[in-house]
């Protein structure tokens, strides 16, 4: 008698625990991650429009990271066109060695103009001969392409540059301060080292169904009433091993020509949530994403300002420079 009670406890216990261990995973899986999107692959003729394996390099800078592990890689879409850019960039928040001690490397990347122009892609390939910073792939370089280049530039770090510990993908028309995002980063610690993205975090957008509008988007690209969280595509810094996540996830993504939308897509399917970078209980944004005149000591307590021409990025640098000593 007392054996055979002994034995249903014992019953009763391991039924309770199955139970308990049911329901903690129905919960994580449903409460935690409530609406992971279903994985199903883009048919081939869709997804090879973003597929590195369908463009070639025309230009590259394979050993750029080679045996070595960066701190960050800035990554600067920009066109053929952009020279004079490339140069501010190289003279301002691009140079090598501004901040001592911290490995940051520059990369322009480049496609293609619509009509091909001999000349230009001489003084191209000559620049990048001069300065080794130039990717450059055979896809028609055009705003609507832009989801392409984003990622090529994922592919790239992917194959080339895993050893850096962030890349930061920033529009030629943006001031930084490498400074503060290097500071910046160091504080963020072990959380960051990880699916990691963070900048300027949009989660209330909508698709624009008006055929007119610049960022129209059919329902049959995208069906959803809402985009998931997203980070402007003026700047955005995150932990190398997304690269090569997100070029993953971008099987299970439709390309749409809203490149930080794309990325935000992607995100989604990996689970990773985007990370506002702001200070101050959000009331100031780190990246800034409009506009904002030139103040040394406003710029000092910010991590990208957007809205820059190169003449105006050099100007306002010099100035800049002295801003750890009055600010
Ligand atoms: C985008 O790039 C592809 C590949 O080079 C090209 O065929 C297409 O015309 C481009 N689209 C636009 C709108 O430029």
């Amino acid at each position: 008698m007392r054996k055979r009670s002994r034995f249903k406890l014992l019953t009763y216990l391991a039924v309770a625990g199955l139970i308990t261990l049911l329901v903690i995973f129905a919960f994580n899986s449903t409460v935690l991650w409530p609406s992971l999107p279903k994985k199903t692959p883009t048919p081939k003729n869709l997804h090879d429009v973003i597929s590195p394996s369908t463009y070639r390099f025309i230009l590259n800078q394979p050993e750029l990271c080679e045996n070595k592990s960066p701190f960050l890689v800035l990554m600067i879409p920009v066109t053929i066109n952009g020279r004079e850019a490339r140069t501010a960039i190289r003279k301002t928040w691009g140079q090598y060695g501004l901040i001592p001690g911290v490995n940051i490397l520059h990369l322009f990347i480049i496609g293609q103009p619509a009509q091909s122009d001999p000349v230009l892609q001489e003084h191209l390939e000559r620049e990048s001969k001069e300065y080794g910073d130039i990717i450059q792939m055979d896809f028609v370089d055009s705003y609507h392409n832009l989801t392409i280049k984003t990622m090529m530039m994922m592919n790239w770090i992917a194959t080339y540059c895993q050893g850096a510990w962030y890349t930061m993908k920033i529009d030629a028309d943006v001031f930084l301060n490498v400074r503060y995002l290097v500071d910046y980063l160091h504080d963020q610690g072990e959380s960051s080292r990880k699916d990691y993205i963070t900048g300027s975090v949009i989660s209330d957008a909508v698709p624009h169904r008006e055929s007119f509008n610049k960022w129209y988007i059919p329902e049959d690209l995208y069906p959803g009433t809402w985009y998931p969280p997203y980070v402007s595509g003026a700047a955005y810094v995150f932990s190398t091993d997304l690269a090569r996540k997100i070029s993953w996830a971008s099987r299970f993504v439709r390309p749409i020509p809203l490149e930080d939308v794309y990325v935000g897509m992607c995100l989604h399917v990996l689970g990773v949530k985007p990370f506002y970078a702001t200070r101050f209980l959000g009331l100031r944004n780190l990246f800034e994403v409009r506009r904002l005149d030139y103040e040394r000591c406003t710029f000092s307590k910010r991590i990208v300002v957007n809205g820059f021409k190169p003449q105006n990025l050099l100007h306002i640098w010099h100035d800049f420079q002295k801003s750890e000593f009055t600010c």
